[in-house]
């Protein structure tokens, strides 16, 4: 699958990332309100216009991820927003799941849902122009038993194959929630397990890896833990987590915010480049796929005022330059030299697990 393999390359490449504004439409309204902008269709249109129009944005972004209403809606000079991201070199990409359900005998743990009908939804999509998306599952690691790992990393799978067989890459995405007072070693733990399983149902699935982008969370402290994790900490629990679960075909590792702000997570993506780097290198680009961190203070710089939008995209301009340089921090990878001494297998080689590409 070359073209898969292309684009997925292509959406890692250093130094970009890629740009998630895919809220579904209750959340984005929830957050304009929050911001002080009347929800509409109208403002959220206008809202991702702001992002989208923000000058030189391609220089560090290489994929936007809408949610449906927004691949369907157009610029206010009439262009569709798949195309206008074309216009500046952007993949448009596009958000699949449809949120979260009880999972049955779970204790509340939740299993992401949109496999139903997900078959004709990509091959529009891809007429659409997406080329990339992405599936999100949500890992309370206060709450987590085993069949909820199961049944998350079984239903992305499913979501990895039926976007490589519709010709778009998809975005995995397993997060184990920052919600919670649990320390960074019950989150390694946790996202050793999830990492593990969805490479497991990939390669079962028959997922060819090298044609996906892996969005984990960093392994980092809960928001009211005790104690404050650093950024060597964070760094340090993510690479070993990453080298031990990750095949080596993957090309690139973006990551989510979470909830951090800019400068939290571009400080640990920039040690964890660091690290990887430090320590022998590792196969993959490491990179961002941030939400919050590269577009709240946009948001709430605009605040709806038409006169505030040049200020609103100088800030999520410099969020996004920001990133960018956290994500080339440590040279970058040698991928080439690291790839050529990996075996195919599914366990992992030095350093990185391999997973042969099924079905590719
Ligand atoms: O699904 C979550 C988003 O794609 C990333 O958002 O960086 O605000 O966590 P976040």
């Amino acid at each position: 699958m070359p073209e898969l393999r292309e684009t997925a390359a292509c959406l890692v490449a250093q130094p970009k990332g890629i740009l998630a504004a895919d809220e579904s439409i209750a959340t984005m309204s929830k957050r304009l309100q929050e911001a002080g902008v009347a929800a509409s269709d109208t403002t959220r249109r206008d809202y991702r216009e702001l992002l989208l129009t923000t000058p030189k944005l391609g220089t560090w972004i290489a994929g936007i991820i809408w949610c449906d209403e927004t691949l369907r809606q157009r610029l206010a000079d009439g262009t569709p927003f798949p195309e206008a991201c074309a216009d500046r070199g952007i993949h448009p990409g596009i958000k699949v799941d449809t949120g979260v359900v009880p999972l049955a005998f779970a204790g509340g743990a939740v299993v992401t849902q949109g496999l139903d009908g997900l078959r004709n939804r990509l091959t529009e999509y891809r007429q659409m122009g997406a080329t990339f998306a992405k599936w999100r599952a949500v890992l309370d690691p206060g709450n987590l038993p085993p069949r909820a790992v199961h049944a998350n990393a079984h239903a992305l799978a499913c979501y990895a194959a039926s976007c490589q067989e519709a010709g778009i890459v998809p975005i995995v995405e397993p997060e184990v929630l920052m919600d919670g007072a649990h320390g960074i070693d019950l989150c390694q733990v946790v996202t050793t397990s999830a990492l593990t399983a969805v490479f497991d149902e990939l390669h079962a699935m028959g997922v060819d890896p090298s044609g996906i982008v892996l969005k984990p969370n960093m392994v980092i402290a809960g928001t009211a833990h005790q104690d404050y994790t650093s950024a060597a900490q964070v760094a340090e629990a993510t690479v070993a987590v990453l080298r031990a679960c990750v095949p080596g075909a993957v090309p690139g590792i973006a990551f989510l915010s979470g909830g951090q702000s800019n400068d939290q997570a571009c400080a640990n993506l920039t040690a964890i480049n660091q690290v990887a780097a430090g320590s022998g290198g590792v196969p993959w680009r490491l990179t961002f796929s941030f939400g919050r961190a590269l577009v709240s203070d946009a948001l709430h710089t605009w605040h709806g005022d038409v006169g505030a939008v040049e200020a609103a995209q100088q800030a999520l301009a410099a969020n996004c330059a920001r990133a960018a340089a956290a994500s080339a921090a440590g040279g970058g990878a040698p991928r080439d030299h690291l790839l050529a001494g990996a075996t195919s297998g599914a366990r992992a080689t030095p350093g990185t697990r391999n997973m042969e590409a099924v079905g590719a």
